[in-house]
């Protein structure tokens, strides 16, 4: 490639995953001198603990732009969002725009370079809940539609992508880059994190709960089975709740508060990603709604009950530590009680989870271009 251009890649992230996600790909793609990447914050995340903390923790480099979003509603954010990159996309004209996950940010950017004819990776593609009440779920159908490359994690993934009539020479199974930023942060957050400490918790004598999902918590009747189904798991162990910050909104307008201290559910400000790793890493079980730590209790061995009637990721159940519970009081209450006795899933890593991911994205990207000049 010596006097040839070099492949300039814009990476896109908005939310607190695609943080941990795009962390070891802008790191592989440092090894190749060919790729010249550059990374724009969405800004539709932007707490310091939703954001600054994530770029801390994972050491991602500052963004070469932020958008400065913010909230609003989906058709607001992802427009915003599309308008702001699309300007910068204009000016920088990339080879590649490569987005993560199945944000808001995600569809918005992929959109954006898409119709400038861009070409588009898609990392993590493929995964399908089959529910598209989730705001998550047509984030996902519709980037992969239009991405060039899709990335993927399990191979159900391709399955769904070839119902959908995609190409399989556009399909690469990589692996997790979700599990890259684990393996690599494991022993820092050991060493580092003090949450244990400082919540006064030993290890395995503790449940963790996240819950933030909109389908969970915009609703102030689902909200309240929520926490009824958790406080089934609080009757036998206690339960740290870092909280979301839509979640905290919700929590106080619906006048749940007391609900969730009744419950002893012990609820604390959201945690940076070594100390939720750490937390994660030496709790007896988790219970969450999100996608993300359902991999990542997998990879840690630790069960996890996802509190969703379906999962996008259902190699972590037949293969992982998941077991899909819903909202229900009895299954949480039955499945607790058999972690407590020793019986919960052991579960072995799925294909690929090995820490290597980003790097086999970057190899793909090059042969792929370098075919091309
Ligand atoms: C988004 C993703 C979800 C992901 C989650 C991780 C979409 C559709 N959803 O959900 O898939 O699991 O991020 O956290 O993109 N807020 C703050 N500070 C922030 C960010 C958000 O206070 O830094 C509050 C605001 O009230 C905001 C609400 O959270 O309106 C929702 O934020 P939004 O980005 O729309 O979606 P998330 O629920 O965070």
């Amino acid at each position: 490639m010596k006097n040839r251009k070099k492949i300039r890649i814009v990476c896109a992230v908005g939310a607190r995953p695609n943080f941990v996600k795009i962390a070891p790909i802008l790191k592989a793609f440092q090894r190749y001198p060919q790729i010249q990447a550059t990374l724009v914050h969405t800004g539709q995340h932007y707490d310091r603990a939703m954001s600054d903390a994530f770029f801390r923790d994972l050491k991602i480099p500052r963004p070469a732009v932020e958008l400065g979003i913010g909230s609003g509603s989906h058709a607001w954010q992802t427009g915003k969002i599309m308008a702001a990159f699309e300007e910068y996309l204009l000016k920088w004209r990339p080879d590649l725009v490569l987005v993560v996950g199945d944000v808001n940010s995600t569809l918005a950017c992929a959109l954006a370079a898409v119709k400038l004819h861009i070409p588009v990776a898609h990392v993590e593609a493929g995964l399908r809940s089959f529910n598209r009440m989730m705001p998550e779920e047509v984030n996902r159908l519709l980037t992969d539609q239009i991405s060039d490359y899709l990335f993927i994690t399990s191979p159900e993934a391709e399955t769904n992508l070839r119902r959908e009539g995609v190409r399989p020479e556009k399909i690469f199974f990589v692996g997790n880059v979700m599990i890259d930023s684990l393996k690599k942060s494991a022993v820092l957050a050991e060493k580092r994190s003090r949450v244990l400490q400082e919540l006064k918790l030993k290890p395995r004598s503790y449940a963790v709960l996240t819950l933030h999902r909109p389908e969970s918590t915009d609703d102030k009747e689902m909200l309240g089975k929520a926490l009824e189904a958790v406080a089934a798991a609080a009757e036998r162990i206690p339960v740290v709740y870092p909280v979301h910050p839509r979640t905290a909104k919700r929590i106080e307008e619906f006048g749940l508060t007391e609900r969730l201290r009744s419950a002893s559910i012990r609820a604390i400000p959201p945690l940076g990603y070594l100390d939720f790793l750490k937390l994660m890493t030496h709790a007896r079980l988790v219970l969450t709604d999100s996608g993300g730590i359902q991999e990542e209790t997998t990879v840690l061995q630790v069960p996890c009950l996802t509190l969703r009637n379906e999962t996008e990721r259902p190699v972590t159940v037949t293969e992982g530590t998941n077991v899909v519970v819903g909202l229900d009081r009895g299954k949480v209450a039955r499945e607790t009680a058999k972690i407590l006795k020793g019986k919960g899933k052991k579960g072995k890593i799925p294909a690929l989870w090995d820490g290597r991911a980003a790097g086999r994205i970057a190899r793909v990207i090059l042969r792929r271009f370098a075919r091309r000049r």
